[in-house]
Protein backbone atom coordinates (compact mmCIF):
# COMPACT_ATOMS: atom_id res chain seq x y z
CA UNK A 1 0.00 0.00 0.00
CA UNK A 2 1.07 3.46 -0.35
CA UNK A 3 3.97 5.74 0.62
CA UNK A 4 1.74 7.43 3.15
CA UNK A 5 2.45 4.44 5.47
CA UNK A 6 5.92 5.65 5.40
CA UNK A 7 5.47 9.41 5.96
CA UNK A 8 7.78 10.24 8.94
CA UNK A 9 10.97 12.20 10.14
CA UNK A 10 12.53 13.14 6.68
CA UNK A 11 9.47 14.28 5.26
CA UNK A 12 9.04 16.74 8.27
CA UNK A 13 12.78 18.21 8.18
CA UNK A 14 12.64 18.60 4.04
CA UNK A 15 9.78 20.94 4.36
CA UNK A 16 10.82 22.38 7.74
CA UNK A 17 13.89 23.28 6.04
CA UNK A 18 11.76 24.88 3.18
CA UNK A 19 10.56 27.29 6.24
CA UNK A 20 13.54 27.73 7.94
CA UNK A 21 16.24 27.89 5.38
CA UNK A 22 14.35 28.85 1.39
CA UNK A 23 11.13 30.88 1.69
CA UNK A 24 8.24 28.73 2.39
CA UNK A 25 5.38 28.50 0.00
CA UNK A 26 7.11 29.27 -3.03
CA UNK A 27 7.07 27.17 -6.85
CA UNK A 28 8.89 26.26 -8.77
CA UNK A 29 10.66 29.58 -10.59
CA UNK A 30 12.42 33.12 -9.60
CA UNK A 31 12.60 34.39 -5.98
CA UNK A 32 16.51 33.54 -5.89
CA UNK A 33 17.20 35.81 -3.08
CA UNK A 34 15.20 34.06 -0.65
CA UNK A 35 15.60 30.42 -1.81
CA UNK A 36 19.55 29.95 -1.41
CA UNK A 37 19.71 28.06 -4.22
CA UNK A 38 17.23 25.27 -3.56
CA UNK A 39 15.10 24.76 -6.51
CA UNK A 40 12.98 21.26 -4.97
CA UNK A 41 10.33 20.85 -7.66
CA UNK A 42 13.47 20.61 -10.39
CA UNK A 43 15.41 18.37 -7.67
CA UNK A 44 12.55 15.83 -7.36
CA UNK A 45 12.19 15.96 -11.32
CA UNK A 46 15.57 15.23 -11.95
CA UNK A 47 15.49 12.57 -9.44
CA UNK A 48 12.35 10.76 -10.87
CA UNK A 49 13.82 10.74 -14.25
CA UNK A 50 17.20 9.27 -13.15
CA UNK A 51 15.60 6.76 -10.78
CA UNK A 52 13.10 5.35 -13.63
CA UNK A 53 15.78 5.87 -16.05
CA UNK A 54 14.90 8.17 -18.61
CA UNK A 55 15.20 11.99 -20.33
CA UNK A 56 12.43 13.78 -18.74
CA UNK A 57 10.31 14.23 -15.60
CA UNK A 58 7.63 16.82 -15.45
CA UNK A 59 6.22 17.39 -11.94
CA UNK A 60 2.13 18.80 -12.00
CA UNK A 61 -0.95 18.98 -10.07
CA UNK A 62 -2.02 15.26 -10.15
CA UNK A 63 -2.59 12.19 -12.43
CA UNK A 64 -5.26 13.12 -13.70
CA UNK A 65 -3.75 16.13 -14.95
CA UNK A 66 -0.63 14.30 -15.70
CA UNK A 67 -3.27 12.59 -18.42
CA UNK A 68 -4.03 15.56 -19.57
CA UNK A 69 -0.73 16.94 -20.78
CA UNK A 70 0.05 13.64 -21.92
CA UNK A 71 -2.79 13.76 -24.26
CA UNK A 72 -2.78 17.30 -25.16
CA UNK A 73 1.13 16.73 -25.94
CA UNK A 74 0.38 13.63 -27.90
CA UNK A 75 -1.43 15.77 -30.40
CA UNK A 76 -4.94 14.56 -29.50
CA UNK A 77 -7.13 16.68 -30.52
CA UNK A 78 -11.06 17.29 -30.08
CA UNK A 79 -12.81 14.27 -31.72
CA UNK A 80 -9.76 12.23 -31.94
CA UNK A 81 -10.06 9.04 -30.58
CA UNK A 82 -8.81 7.49 -27.35
CA UNK A 83 -8.00 3.62 -26.54
CA UNK A 84 -8.28 2.76 -22.83
CA UNK A 85 -9.98 -0.06 -20.84
CA UNK A 86 -12.87 -0.99 -18.94
CA UNK A 87 -11.20 -1.27 -15.43
CA UNK A 88 -9.41 1.72 -15.37
CA UNK A 89 -10.29 4.77 -12.77
CA UNK A 90 -12.62 7.64 -13.73
CA UNK A 91 -9.74 9.83 -14.06
CA UNK A 92 -8.53 7.99 -17.57
CA UNK A 93 -11.99 8.80 -19.16
CA UNK A 94 -12.38 12.18 -17.74
CA UNK A 95 -8.86 13.25 -19.07
CA UNK A 96 -10.05 12.25 -22.47
CA UNK A 97 -13.20 13.59 -22.58
CA UNK A 98 -12.14 16.87 -20.87
CA UNK A 99 -9.90 17.62 -23.84
CA UNK A 100 -12.81 17.14 -26.25
CA UNK A 101 -11.56 13.56 -27.61
CA UNK A 102 -13.93 10.12 -27.61
CA UNK A 103 -13.08 7.48 -24.89
CA UNK A 104 -13.10 4.22 -26.89
CA UNK A 105 -12.77 1.29 -23.95
CA UNK A 106 -12.18 -1.84 -24.19
CA UNK A 107 -12.53 -5.13 -22.20
CA UNK A 108 -9.93 -6.24 -19.89
CA UNK A 109 -8.80 -9.88 -19.72
CA UNK A 110 -7.13 -12.21 -17.08
CA UNK A 111 -4.00 -9.43 -16.26
CA UNK A 112 -6.89 -7.34 -14.84
CA UNK A 113 -5.71 -4.49 -17.36
CA UNK A 114 -6.26 -4.04 -21.16
CA UNK A 115 -6.54 -7.26 -24.09
CA UNK A 116 -4.48 -6.64 -26.53
CA UNK A 117 -6.49 -8.56 -28.54
CA UNK A 118 -9.91 -6.15 -27.81
CA UNK A 119 -7.63 -3.30 -28.46
CA UNK A 120 -6.67 -4.00 -32.11
CA UNK A 121 -9.60 -4.72 -32.94
CA UNK A 122 -11.20 -0.95 -31.73
CA UNK A 123 -8.27 0.73 -33.71
CA UNK A 124 -10.04 2.88 -36.71
CA UNK A 125 -9.04 5.96 -38.82
CA UNK A 126 -9.96 8.17 -36.19
CA UNK A 127 -7.65 6.47 -33.39
CA UNK A 128 -4.85 9.21 -32.56
CA UNK A 129 -3.91 7.53 -29.08
CA UNK A 130 -3.72 3.95 -26.65
CA UNK A 131 -4.10 4.49 -23.57
CA UNK A 132 -3.03 1.12 -21.22
CA UNK A 133 -3.34 1.50 -17.74
CA UNK A 134 -1.38 -0.85 -14.90
CA UNK A 135 -4.26 -1.35 -13.07
CA UNK A 136 -2.81 -2.30 -9.10
CA UNK A 137 0.56 -2.33 -9.99
CA UNK A 138 0.50 -5.61 -12.52
CA UNK A 139 2.14 -4.24 -16.00
CA UNK A 140 -0.06 -4.40 -18.93
CA UNK A 141 0.88 -7.06 -21.62
CA UNK A 142 3.47 -4.04 -23.30
CA UNK A 143 4.91 -6.62 -25.58
CA UNK A 144 2.04 -6.85 -27.69
CA UNK A 145 0.27 -3.73 -26.98
CA UNK A 146 3.77 -2.11 -28.46
CA UNK A 147 3.97 -4.21 -31.40
CA UNK A 148 -0.14 -3.20 -32.35
CA UNK A 149 1.07 0.46 -31.62
CA UNK A 150 3.73 0.15 -33.73
CA UNK A 151 1.62 -1.86 -36.74
CA UNK A 152 -0.80 0.78 -36.64
CA UNK A 153 1.86 4.18 -36.08
CA UNK A 154 0.06 4.73 -33.05
CA UNK A 155 1.63 6.40 -29.45
CA UNK A 156 1.13 5.09 -26.33
CA UNK A 157 0.49 7.19 -23.08
CA UNK A 158 1.06 4.78 -19.94
CA UNK A 159 -0.70 5.64 -17.10
CA UNK A 160 1.45 4.44 -14.73
CA UNK A 161 -0.67 5.74 -11.57
CA UNK A 162 -0.75 2.55 -9.63
CA UNK A 163 2.19 1.17 -10.67
CA UNK A 164 5.24 3.30 -9.49
CA UNK A 165 7.81 0.86 -8.91
CA UNK A 166 7.22 -2.00 -10.97
CA UNK A 167 9.06 -2.81 -13.78
CA UNK A 168 7.83 -5.05 -17.20
CA UNK A 169 10.78 -6.58 -19.11
CA UNK A 170 13.42 -4.73 -16.39
CA UNK A 171 12.04 -1.33 -17.58
CA UNK A 172 9.96 0.50 -15.18
CA UNK A 173 6.42 0.95 -15.83
CA UNK A 174 5.57 4.21 -17.62
CA UNK A 175 9.06 4.23 -19.58
CA UNK A 176 7.88 1.84 -22.38
CA UNK A 177 5.68 3.78 -24.13
CA UNK A 178 5.88 7.40 -25.58
CA UNK A 179 4.92 8.73 -22.21
CA UNK A 180 3.76 7.72 -18.84
CA UNK A 181 2.30 9.38 -16.62
CA UNK A 182 2.02 8.94 -12.42
CA UNK A 183 0.30 9.92 -9.65
CA UNK A 184 1.35 11.49 -6.49
CA UNK A 185 -2.02 11.54 -4.34
CA UNK A 186 -2.51 10.12 -0.50
CA UNK A 187 -2.70 6.05 -2.06
CA UNK A 188 0.07 5.72 -4.29
CA UNK A 189 3.24 4.18 -3.74
CA UNK A 190 5.32 7.56 -3.23
CA UNK A 191 2.86 10.55 -1.68
CA UNK A 192 3.14 13.82 -2.01
CA UNK A 193 -1.15 14.87 -0.72
CA UNK A 194 -1.22 15.93 -4.61
CA UNK A 195 0.96 16.02 -7.84
CA UNK A 196 1.67 14.20 -10.75
CA UNK A 197 4.68 13.82 -13.45
CA UNK A 198 4.84 13.19 -17.27
CA UNK A 199 8.03 11.03 -18.21
CA UNK A 200 8.98 10.48 -21.60
CA UNK A 201 12.01 10.37 -23.67
CA UNK A 202 10.66 12.59 -26.33
CA UNK A 203 12.36 16.22 -26.15
CA UNK A 204 9.21 17.66 -28.24
CA UNK A 205 6.90 15.62 -25.65
CA UNK A 206 8.49 17.20 -22.77
CA UNK A 207 9.05 20.82 -24.06
CA UNK A 208 5.07 20.36 -24.32
CA UNK A 209 4.54 19.32 -20.97
CA UNK A 210 6.78 22.13 -19.34
CA UNK A 211 5.21 24.85 -21.24
CA UNK A 212 1.41 23.42 -21.03
CA UNK A 213 1.65 22.88 -17.34
CA UNK A 214 2.57 26.56 -16.82
CA UNK A 215 0.41 28.54 -19.01
CA UNK A 216 2.41 28.34 -21.73
CA UNK A 217 5.96 29.73 -20.09
CA UNK A 218 8.70 29.11 -22.24
CA UNK A 219 11.08 30.17 -19.39
CA UNK A 220 13.02 31.99 -22.23
CA UNK A 221 16.49 32.83 -20.16
CA UNK A 222 17.16 35.80 -21.95
CA UNK A 223 13.91 37.62 -20.61
CA UNK A 224 12.48 38.16 -17.08
CA UNK A 225 9.57 35.43 -16.67
CA UNK A 226 6.88 38.39 -16.62
CA UNK A 227 8.21 39.42 -20.32
CA UNK A 228 8.47 35.41 -21.13
CA UNK A 229 8.14 34.04 -24.10
CA UNK A 230 4.95 31.45 -25.49
CA UNK A 231 3.52 29.30 -28.31
CA UNK A 232 1.26 27.18 -26.79
CA UNK A 233 -1.45 28.11 -24.87
CA UNK A 234 -1.38 26.12 -21.48
CA UNK A 235 -3.02 25.99 -17.87
CA UNK A 236 -1.71 26.43 -14.48
CA UNK A 237 -0.95 22.83 -13.10
CA UNK A 238 1.84 23.35 -10.81
CA UNK A 239 3.44 21.62 -7.88
CA UNK A 240 5.05 23.82 -4.85
CA UNK A 241 8.23 23.66 -3.16
CA UNK A 242 6.42 22.12 0.10
CA UNK A 243 4.47 18.93 -2.14
CA UNK A 244 7.78 18.42 -4.49
CA UNK A 245 10.23 18.30 -0.67
CA UNK A 246 8.02 15.73 0.74
CA UNK A 247 7.74 13.86 -2.71
CA UNK A 248 11.87 13.79 -2.84
CA UNK A 249 12.08 12.18 0.67
CA UNK A 250 9.65 9.39 -0.39
CA UNK A 251 11.24 8.82 -3.62
CA UNK A 252 13.96 7.83 -1.82
CA UNK A 253 12.05 5.34 0.24
CA UNK A 254 10.87 3.71 -3.14
CA UNK A 255 12.86 0.67 -3.36
CA UNK A 256 12.05 0.55 0.38
CA UNK A 257 8.32 0.69 -0.45
CA UNK A 258 8.55 -1.96 -3.01
CA UNK A 259 10.40 -4.51 -1.44
CA UNK A 260 8.19 -4.34 1.64
CA UNK A 261 4.97 -5.10 -0.56
CA UNK A 262 6.36 -7.59 -1.88
CA UNK A 263 7.26 -9.88 1.22
CA UNK A 264 3.88 -9.00 2.69
CA UNK A 265 2.50 -10.43 -0.65
CA UNK A 266 4.50 -13.67 -0.42
CA UNK A 267 3.51 -14.60 2.96
CA UNK A 268 -0.03 -14.25 1.67
CA UNK A 269 0.95 -16.18 -1.51
CA UNK A 270 2.44 -18.51 0.25
CA UNK A 271 -1.31 -19.66 1.74
CA UNK A 272 -3.37 -19.68 -1.47
CA UNK A 273 -0.95 -19.39 -4.41
CA UNK A 274 -1.88 -22.55 -5.63
CA UNK A 275 -5.29 -23.26 -4.39
CA UNK A 276 -7.41 -24.86 -7.16
CA UNK A 277 -10.77 -23.28 -6.86
CA UNK A 278 -9.58 -19.94 -7.14
CA UNK A 279 -8.12 -18.02 -10.45
CA UNK A 280 -4.97 -15.46 -9.20
CA UNK A 281 -4.69 -12.66 -12.02
CA UNK A 282 -2.09 -13.50 -14.41
CA UNK A 283 0.94 -11.19 -13.54
CA UNK A 284 2.66 -9.94 -16.98
CA UNK A 285 6.26 -9.89 -15.04
CA UNK A 286 7.59 -10.78 -11.67
CA UNK A 287 8.75 -7.59 -10.84
CA UNK A 288 4.81 -6.52 -10.95
CA UNK A 289 4.55 -4.04 -7.70
CA UNK A 290 2.93 -6.39 -5.37
CA UNK A 291 0.94 -3.81 -3.34
CA UNK A 292 -2.35 -5.61 -4.23
CA UNK A 293 -3.79 -9.16 -4.37
CA UNK A 294 -6.45 -10.45 -6.90
CA UNK A 295 -8.36 -13.66 -7.51
CA UNK A 296 -11.55 -14.98 -9.35
CA UNK A 297 -13.64 -17.64 -8.13
CA UNK A 298 -15.75 -19.53 -10.34
CA UNK A 299 -18.79 -17.83 -9.83
CA UNK A 300 -19.81 -14.61 -8.46
CA UNK A 301 -22.20 -16.33 -5.22
CA UNK A 302 -19.04 -17.84 -3.89
CA UNK A 303 -16.94 -14.29 -4.26
CA UNK A 304 -20.00 -12.89 -2.09
CA UNK A 305 -19.75 -15.53 0.26
CA UNK A 306 -15.87 -14.98 0.69
CA UNK A 307 -16.71 -11.30 1.08
CA UNK A 308 -19.03 -11.24 3.82
CA UNK A 309 -16.72 -13.47 5.62
CA UNK A 310 -13.65 -11.88 4.79
CA UNK A 311 -15.31 -8.54 5.46
CA UNK A 312 -16.96 -9.52 8.65
CA UNK A 313 -13.68 -10.38 10.03
CA UNK A 314 -12.32 -6.71 9.68
CA UNK A 315 -10.56 -7.09 6.44
CA UNK A 316 -10.77 -4.51 3.67
CA UNK A 317 -10.81 -4.69 -0.63
CA UNK A 318 -8.98 -2.21 -2.61
CA UNK A 319 -11.47 -1.19 -5.62
CA UNK A 320 -12.98 -4.76 -6.02
CA UNK A 321 -15.81 -4.61 -5.14
CA UNK A 322 -15.81 -1.96 -2.59
CA UNK A 323 -14.84 0.87 -4.82
CA UNK A 324 -15.58 -0.73 -8.17
CA UNK A 325 -18.30 2.40 -8.95
CA UNK A 326 -15.60 4.59 -9.53
CA UNK A 327 -13.19 1.83 -11.20
CA UNK A 328 -15.19 -0.02 -14.14
CA UNK A 329 -16.73 2.00 -16.76
CA UNK A 330 -19.72 -0.15 -16.63
CA UNK A 331 -21.26 1.49 -13.73
CA UNK A 332 -20.75 5.44 -15.34
CA UNK A 333 -24.25 6.57 -16.03
CA UNK A 334 -22.86 10.33 -15.53
CA UNK A 335 -19.82 10.07 -17.79
CA UNK A 336 -21.14 8.99 -21.43
CA UNK A 337 -23.92 11.76 -21.99
CA UNK A 338 -21.78 13.21 -25.38
CA UNK A 339 -20.38 10.00 -26.45
CA UNK A 340 -22.35 8.36 -28.51
CA UNK A 341 -21.34 4.88 -28.81
CA UNK A 342 -21.71 4.50 -25.12
CA UNK A 343 -24.94 7.25 -24.50
CA UNK A 344 -27.54 4.65 -24.15
CA UNK A 345 -25.82 1.82 -23.88
CA UNK A 346 -22.87 1.74 -20.97
CA UNK A 347 -24.84 -0.25 -18.68
CA UNK A 348 -24.54 -3.32 -21.30
CA UNK A 349 -21.16 -2.58 -22.62
CA UNK A 350 -17.84 -4.56 -21.37
CA UNK A 351 -20.00 -7.73 -20.32
CA UNK A 352 -16.77 -9.79 -20.26
CA UNK A 353 -15.07 -7.29 -17.73
CA UNK A 354 -18.24 -6.93 -15.68
CA UNK A 355 -18.38 -10.69 -14.95
CA UNK A 356 -14.72 -11.19 -14.32
CA UNK A 357 -14.92 -8.25 -12.16
CA UNK A 358 -18.21 -9.87 -10.29
CA UNK A 359 -15.98 -12.83 -9.91
CA UNK A 360 -12.88 -11.42 -8.61
CA UNK A 361 -11.85 -9.60 -4.96
CA UNK A 362 -8.98 -7.38 -4.09
CA UNK A 363 -6.81 -7.50 -0.98
CA UNK A 364 -4.63 -4.72 -0.23
CA UNK A 365 -1.28 -5.39 0.89
CA UNK A 366 -0.07 -2.79 3.93
CA UNK A 367 3.03 -2.16 4.31
CA UNK A 368 3.31 -1.53 8.30
CA UNK A 369 0.93 -4.59 9.14
CA UNK A 370 3.82 -6.96 11.48
CA UNK A 371 4.57 -10.19 9.85
CA UNK A 372 2.48 -12.50 12.76
CA UNK A 373 -0.76 -10.32 11.23
CA UNK A 374 0.32 -11.33 7.87
CA UNK A 375 0.48 -14.62 8.53
CA UNK A 376 -3.13 -14.71 10.32
CA UNK A 377 -4.28 -13.03 7.79
CA UNK A 378 -3.40 -15.70 5.05
CA UNK A 379 -4.88 -18.34 7.23
CA UNK A 380 -8.29 -16.28 7.20
CA UNK A 381 -8.09 -15.61 3.64
CA UNK A 382 -7.42 -19.76 3.24
CA UNK A 383 -9.93 -20.51 5.03
CA UNK A 384 -12.64 -18.29 4.17
CA UNK A 385 -11.46 -19.23 -0.14
CA UNK A 386 -12.42 -22.84 1.29
CA UNK A 387 -15.51 -21.97 2.74
CA UNK A 388 -17.16 -20.19 0.18
CA UNK A 389 -16.64 -22.89 -2.86
C1 LIG B 1 -5.02 4.51 -12.74
C2 LIG B 1 -5.15 5.93 -12.26
N1 LIG B 1 -5.05 6.93 -13.15
C3 LIG B 1 -5.16 8.22 -12.79
C4 LIG B 1 -5.37 8.57 -11.47
C5 LIG B 1 -5.52 10.01 -11.11
O1 LIG B 1 -4.52 10.45 -10.22
P1 LIG B 1 -4.80 11.70 -9.28
O2 LIG B 1 -5.63 11.25 -8.13
O3 LIG B 1 -3.44 12.12 -8.82
O4 LIG B 1 -5.46 12.73 -10.09
C6 LIG B 1 -5.48 7.57 -10.50
C7 LIG B 1 -5.74 7.91 -9.10
O5 LIG B 1 -6.30 7.17 -8.32
C8 LIG B 1 -5.39 6.22 -10.92
O6 LIG B 1 -5.51 5.21 -10.04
Amino acid sequence: MPGFELVGQEERDAVLEIFDQSGGCLFAHGFHQIRNGRFRVREFEAAFAEKLGCSHAQAVSSGTMALVAGLKALDVNPGDEVITQSFVFVACVEAIIAIGAVPVIVDIDDTFNMDPTALEAAITDRTKAIMPVHMLGNPADMTRISQIAKNHDLPILEDACEALGAKYRGQYCGTLGDAGVFSLDFQKTIVAGEGGVVVTNNDRIAKYCREYHDHGHENNPDVPRGCDTRTIPGLNIRITEMQAAVASAQLKKLDTIVNINRRHKSIIMDAIGDLECIQMRRLTDEDELGDTIIFSFENAMQTRKFLQLYTESGYFTKNIPDAIDWHFSGTWNHMFKDVPAYKDSWGEQWTKSAKLLARSVSLPIFLKTPEDQLTQMAQDVKKFVLESI
